[in-house]
């Protein structure tokens, strides 16, 4: 596929089939991950990958943060045990769950910046799942970036959730793309 028309026709997929995807895709796309520009080579992505099986420890990770949340929040038994329900649910929307991390740097530039080198690494993800067929949506929100969830996946201080990727063949179609014009939001210096 064309690069300019990657980037244009590329989507947040968030109905995927269950059809188990092939782990050379899954390589692929995170091969693509680690070309991503990066500042002083730090490199600072981390990938854990979750398919078929394996979905079950996010799931648990996800059901447990959500009871934490629950508790924290005060919320009263039968609203929680619906939250922890839907919460390890989440976990198999799709068949391959790819969580990328970015590492502390050394100082706080270097963290900033390792994350804006994730976000670029995420991108390259994207659309090398979009290449190859793949529907694809980056994915955050409270129970993500929860210190429970942190905690199970091995997090320092410093380090940051930056996407839970959920990979699978769409099971939706194109929608229109909305978008406002880049002119709008441009501004020419012009010599
Ligand atoms: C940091 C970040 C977090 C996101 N988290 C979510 C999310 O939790 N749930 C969701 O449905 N989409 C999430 N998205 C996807 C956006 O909703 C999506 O990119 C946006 O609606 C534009 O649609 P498009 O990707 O199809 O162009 C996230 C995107 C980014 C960059």
């Amino acid at each position: 596929m064309e690069l300019a028309e990657a980037i244009r026709s590329r989507q947040s997929v968030n109905r995927v089939k269950q059809d188990p995807v092939p782990e050379e895709a899954v390589e692929a796309i995170l091969e693509s991950a680690v070309h991503a520009p990066n500042h002083k080579m730090t490199e600072p992505w981390i990938f854990h990958v979750f398919t078929g099986k394996g979905r079950g420890d996010l799931a648990r990770a996800r059901a447990e943060t959500a009871r934490l949340q629950a508790e924290e929040e005060g919320e009263d038994e039968e609203m929680a045990a619906g939250r922890v329900s839907r919460e390890r649910k989440k976990a198999f929307r799709a068949p391959a769950v790819v969580v990328v991390v970015s590492r502390a740097g050394r100082d706080e530039v270097e963290t900033t910046e390792n994350y804006a080198a994730c976000c670029a690494a995420v991108q390259n993800m994207l659309l090398t799942a979009h290449s190859l067929g793949l529907g694809a949506i980056w994915r955050t929100g409270p129970v993500a970036y929860h210190p429970h969830m942190r905690d199970f996946l091995g997090l320092q201080e410093g380090d940051s959730i930056v996407a839970n990727l959920y990979l699978g063949y769409p099971d939706m179609g194109q929608r229109p793309r909305r978008r406002e014009d880049v002119s709008g939001k441009t501004t020419w210096h012009r010599g």
